[in-house]
């Protein structure tokens, strides 16, 4: 077990391997997010800010970014912020965004309603560093509409951008990746 799930798990983080839906992601994050230096991550839905903080004690010098309709926790770190606001929002989206200038990686686990997660999508992906990935968590969420997103997410890259995609977690995770290199990373493959 990394020590991303180990730090889930005290978070009470459903990404890790023992509370709530136990997803399993962070044994994924744990090879995409470094320990160390910087790194900037925004994630959509924050709840009670557990995958925030966890984020946090991961890797103290990133910057962390969180998304929410609902102002339900409060950042207690110089290098985490929290910004309110819905991810159906598309002034929001890319304000918020801004203050960042561009991200390494993003996820949305925020409604995990098809539209949301379109408009977050065609607004953020743009502030998606090179070699850095967009990610879209619970795609078997009833309201996800798994099948479109996947293709819907395709259609909408601009074809100036390199990119490839793999969903993960047996269909649960959507993870498009920007970048000119054609081979998917060991770590990233051991997840296929
Ligand atoms: C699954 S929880 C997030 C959990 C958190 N990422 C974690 O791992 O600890 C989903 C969050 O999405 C938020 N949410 C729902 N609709 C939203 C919207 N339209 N825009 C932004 N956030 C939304 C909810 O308020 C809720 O806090």
């Amino acid at each position: 077990m990394t020590r991303l799930t180990e730090l889930a798990n005290e978070l009470m983080c459903d990404k890790g391997t023992q509370h709530f839906e136990a997803h399993g992601y962070t044994e994924f994050y744990a090879h995409l997010v470094p320990e160390h230096g910087a790194f900037d991550l925004l994630e959509i839905g924050v709840k009670y800010g557990s995958s925030l903080w966890m984020w946090n004690h991961w890797n103290k010098e990133m910057k962390v970014y969180g998304i929410d309709i609902e102002p339900l926790c409060c950042p207690l770190h110089p290098n985490v912020s929290v910004s309110v606001g819905s991810q159906s929002d598309y002034a929001f989206l890319k304000s918020t965004a801004d203050q960042a200038k561009a991200f390494d990686v993003i996820i949305d686990d925020g409604s995990h309603r098809y539209s949301d997660i379109m408009t977050s999508f065609i607004t953020l992906w743009p502030y998606v560093r090179y070699g850095g990935y967009y990610i879209i968590e619970d795609l078997h969420a009833p309201h996800a509409r798994a099948k479109h997103v996947t293709q819907d997410v395709h259609n909408r890259i601009s074809h100036n951008d390199h990119w490839a995609s793999r969903t993960l977690f047996k269909g649960k995770m959507l993870v498009v990746r920007k970048t000119r290199l054609a081979h998917w990373p060991l770590y990233v493959k051991s997840f296929f």
